[in-house]
């Protein structure tokens, strides 16, 4: 067979996660060797990448990000040890209360951890993606990495307005960057899919299912917060992976205000029939 790499982009709870769910086991079903294109889980299994380089760039990633912000006065940085330790696998472990007020974050921090993610998703191509499809399996993502750099990006771009010391004009240019290195044939999957879920309906998901919304899922880096603030990001968010979905010949999932098995089935479906062509 074949080996194929299959991506899936969406706004923060759209539901990739739960269509990535059912197309691994679908595709395993089907006879496929299935393996998981995310740095996250590729730390869990240590032996898989240059581990220690990724490791200390997951421990910088985050501290990158958490740099300056604040709650209570006390330094989210700090609580990052220089060591790397599985707990970092999820930004769970910096343990910020989904109500906190978030004081201090910075452009500079923002704009870095970007770029460290995007070194890491190269990487990731080129150690799990690629041998995956020579070896004629199956390499899921279920965040195609331009989806993060964009939200990252924009979300560097409020809290410089606020900050200042970036330049709008520099965020233009390195988002166009990111348009076109994510539209590379080496970084671009061989099957496409946007899931295109209406913020409002996405962000009713993530109220239901407790937790409260992400730290970068709205502005509140920014300085503003709730329903309004989380519509405004990934409306933006919303226009701008649809117009790169387009531009990149994706296929388009119109999954809001569906039953998750619906959307499973029509997913599954998509990706079955284009692989058994790509076989033929
Ligand atoms: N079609 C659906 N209808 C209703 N709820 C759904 C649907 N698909 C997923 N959900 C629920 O919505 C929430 C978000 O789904 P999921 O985690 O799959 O989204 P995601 O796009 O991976 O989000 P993130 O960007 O945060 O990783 C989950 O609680 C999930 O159970
Ligand atoms: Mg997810």
């Amino acid at each position: 067979m074949n080996g194929a790499a299959v991506a899936l982009m969406g706004i923060d709870g759209s539901g990739k996660s739960t269509l990535s769910g059912a197309l691994g086991e679908a595709l395993r079903e089907a006879g496929y060797r299935v393996v998981t294109a995310d740095w996250q889980d590729n730390l869990r299994q240590p032996d898989a990448l240059p581990s220690i380089s990724y490791e200390q760039m997951c421990a910088e990633y985050w501290r990158l990000l958490f740099a300056g912000m604040q709650v209570a006065g006390e330094r989210l940085d700090r609580r990052i040890p220089r060591v790397f330790g599985p707990e970092m696998v999820s930004s769970s472990f910096v343990d910020v209360p989904p109500g906190a007020t978030v004081e201090g974050a910075r452009p500079s921090g923002l704009l870095g951890s970007a770029m460290v993610e995007f070194l890491m998703d190269y990487m990731l191509q080129s150690d799990i993606v690629v041998p995956a499809r020579l070896r004629g399996d199956i390499a899921l993502s279920d965040g195609f990495g331009f989806k993060s750099m964009a939200k990252k990006l924009m979300l560097t771009r409020e809290v410089a307005l606020r900050h200042g010391g970036l330049p709008d004009e520099v965020l233009v240019t390195l988002l166009d960057f990111a348009r076109s290195a994510y539209a590379s044939s080496y970084l671009q999957p061989d099957i496409g899919i946007f899931l295109d879920v209406d913020p409002a309906t996405s962000y009713a998901r993530i109220v239901r299912r407790g937790g409260g919304v992400g730290l970068t899922e709205d502005l509140r880096l920014a300085g503003r917060t709730g329903r309004e603030s989380y519509l405004e990001l990934q409306s933006l968010l919303a226009e701008e992976y649809a117009a790169r979905a387009d531009a990149w010949g994706w296929h388009v999932i119109r999954a809001g205000e569906r039953a998750p098995d619906d959307v499973a089935r029509e997913g599954v479906g998509l990706v079955l029939d284009l692989l058994s062509v790509r076989n033929r």
